[in-house]
């Protein structure tokens, strides 16, 4: 994918290593990672930036730090981690608490997933999981599009998830 891709409101662009402050605002922060695996560390963060930098690199996509245009301020991460099966890529976002409700998820998946599709990488389907008790992730799926196909249980989270898809081509 090609950065920085932006949106009315939003840039995304690949992750830089000062982004480790901001990210960690995010990332660390356990109300924000409630539904999904739990607050990371500042050291896992830095391994984590360097892991989406190496993949862009390779696979052509990653997650990418968004940025609210009219004040540069990091808000979010969205993108995409590779899956076991290499044509399928999982979407995931997760923005600053200060950010919520304001639309801002839902426009930066639309466009990493307008992106993926436009930059023709070999991904054929993306893929999301969402815990059922999280309702404002799963909104965003389905504002984006997304199909949900149904519950499978997750080793890593040890509980059963949502599951939706979406077929690229
Ligand atoms: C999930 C998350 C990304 C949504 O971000 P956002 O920018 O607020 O999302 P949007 O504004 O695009 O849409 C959220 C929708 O959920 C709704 N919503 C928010 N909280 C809700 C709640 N507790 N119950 C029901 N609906 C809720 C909003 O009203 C909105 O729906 P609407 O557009 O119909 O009004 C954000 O809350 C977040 O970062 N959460 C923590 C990380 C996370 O859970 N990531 C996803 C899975 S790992």
């Amino acid at each position: 994918m090609t950065s920085p891709f932006e949106t009315e409101r939003l840039l995304l662009r690949i992750m830089q290593t000062d982004d480790l402050n901001d990210v960690y605002e995010i990332w660390g922060s356990i109300e924000v990672m409630k539904y999904c695996g739990g607050a990371s560390t500042k050291s896992r963060i830095q391994r984590s930036i360097d892991f989406y930098r190496q993949l862009q690199n390779e696979k052509g996509y990653s997650v990418y730090t968004v940025l609210l245009k009219e004040t540069s301020a990091i808000i979010g991460v969205c993108g995409f981690n590779p899956l076991e099966n290499e044509d399928e890529a999982e979407l995931l976002y997760h923005f600053n608490q200060h950010y919520w409700g304001k639309g801002y998820a839902a426009e930066a998946a639309a466009a990493c997933l307008a992106s993926l599709k436009k930059n023709n990488t070999h991904i054929r389907k993306v893929i999301a999981a969402v815990d059922p008790a999280n309702p404002a992730s799963w909104k965003v799926l389905g504002k984006i599009g997304m199909t949900a196909v149904g519950m499978k249980w997750f080793e890593d989270t040890q509980q059963e998830e949502l599951c939706f898809e979406l077929e690229l081509m």
